[in-house]
């Protein structure tokens, strides 16, 4: 079983980590294959806290090669800084990461151009991370971007730099009211990595399906999620990239039939952050229950998560889009306590019943939920280690979930720390 990819079901922040923890030592490589730093994933190994928002998780595993596939936008200064909190605590990343020669980079422009446009839209803003991903990938698409391995001829670097802010500086200043950016001073900084990165370079997709070749098991770390896609999500409230199971492929360059399972992650009820539509969202006190229960609040800008109910159509669109073997259920111990539990089974659209999610963003955003109330239980769940520890109500909601999102529930999350799951089938 050597290609596994795990993704988000739902809005994101699904705690995928859970599910890959259960991998543990079996991974030979971990493979970030989308995304930037708008990502935020913490990890507790050995009683540490490590918040990480572009390196792999597997950079913790001793046994396991972290790698940042062409797909991902690199922003260096939070690469050497991740790179070097974790040094001061005694993790040698730099030794063991391989990042793509293809790999698009992120600059201070593309952070400044995200800033500005979102407060020129207004009303109309995404509500982005901030962190320079879409005008990176923009650049990316409209072959303005800068790549890793443009880092190494410096002629080159300087004329695609000065190419790149040519039209931006006219947008910068004659749009948004902003300074021009001094394309010198942005070269300068990004040849300040150029010794330092460049050990860590490499023919990534090469190194994967030798690896493959060979038998390795290869785990392909999803970010974001399958809503947030940028074909498949919320559009246009989505990241710019592909978070679903198929940008494991373009993000790595492996083939399809190089990918053997693929893990969705699903919260037991619905977060997002950000704006665009979220039928469930709960904008009461319940929602506030949810998010102070869950310790809803962004690892990456802090914000408070949006909550809701689980929506079993926006999971079972997220399973069939991305083919999942398996469904990961995390954070159940967060619904202990409620008499009824209500969960999402269809939508009314402008008094049309709808069993899976509709066509069209414009019916999305009018959808109100029907629901299904479930039988809660009172019980603390946060010792279960099996099925049957789980109480019968907490079981025939984890059935019922099943039933509706499409795919088989192999694991639940039943509290943060990695032992606190229940694992009904292997995920390898
Ligand atoms: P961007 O990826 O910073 O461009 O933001 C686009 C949208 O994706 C915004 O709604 C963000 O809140 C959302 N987003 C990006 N990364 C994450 C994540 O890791 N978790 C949850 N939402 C995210």
């Amino acid at each position: 079983m050597p290609g596994i990819v795990v993704v988000g079901a739902q809005w994101g922040d699904e705690g995928k980590g859970k599910a890959t923890d259960q991998l543990g030592d079996r991974v030979d490589f971990t493979v970030r294959y989308s995304g930037g730093n708008n990502a935020g994933h913490t990890l507790v190994v050995g009683g540490e806290r490590y918040a990480l928002h572009l390196l792999p998780s597997g950079i913790l595993s001793p046994n396991s090669v972290p790698v940042i596939g062409n797909g991902v936008v690199i922003d260096l200064d939070v690469l050497f800084a991740e790179i070097e909190g974790l040094a001061a605590r005694g993790v040698d990343a730099a030794r063991k990461l391989l990042v793509s020669s293809n790999a698009h980079l992120i600059t201070p422009y593309h952070q400044t151009i995200d800033k500005v446009s979102e407060r020129f839209l207004g009303k109309r803003k995404i509500g982005t991370t901030g962190r320079g991903v879409g005008p990176a990938y923009s650049d990316k698409v409209n072959r303005l971007g800068i790549r890793v391995q443009d880092l190494f001829d410096e002629e080159m670097l300087r004329a695609k730099v000065e190419g790149a802010l040519w039209q931006k500086n006219h947008l910068l200043v004659k749009v948004y009211n902003q300074r021009a950016i001094d394309p010198d001073q942005i070269t300068e900084r990004l040849l300040s990595y150029v010794d330092r990165l460049r050990p860590m370079v490499a023919d990534t997709s090469r190194v994967l399906n030798d690896a493959l070749d060979a038998g390795d098991v290869v785990l392909f770390e999803g970010a974001q999620a399958h809503h947030l896609d940028v074909d498949h999500g919320t559009y246009p409230y989505v990241t710019s990239s592909n978070p679903i199971a198929a940008g494991a492929c373009t993000g790595s360059g492996v083939g399809p039939t190089r990918i053997d399972r693929v893990v969705g992650i699903a919260k037991a009820y619905t977060t997002r952050v950000g704006e665009g539509p979220f039928p469930t969202e709960l904008l009461d006190a319940d929602g506030d229950k949810i998010r102070a229960d869950g310790a809803e609040f962004g690892t990456t800008t802090g914000r408070k998560r949006r909550c809701g109910w689980y929506d079993a159509l926006v999971v079972e669109a997220a399973a069939s889009a991305n083919a999942f073997t398996d469904i990961f259920l995390t954070k159940l111990d967060i619904l202990s306590g409620w008499e009824k539990i209500p969960v999402c089974v269809a939508y009314d659209v402008d008094g049309e019943r709808h069993d899976r999610l509709p066509m069209t963003q414009h019916d999305f955003a009018r959808a109100t939920p029907i629901y299904e109330l479930q039988d809660g239980w009172t019980e603390d769940i946060s010792g279960a280690r099996s099925f049957g520890d789980l109480p019968k109500n907490c079981q025939a909601y984890v059935h019922r979930l099943e039933e509706l999102s499409g795919a088989r529930i192999s694991g639940i999350g039943v509290g943060p720390g990695r032992e606190q799951v229940v694992m009904l089938h292997d995920l390898l």
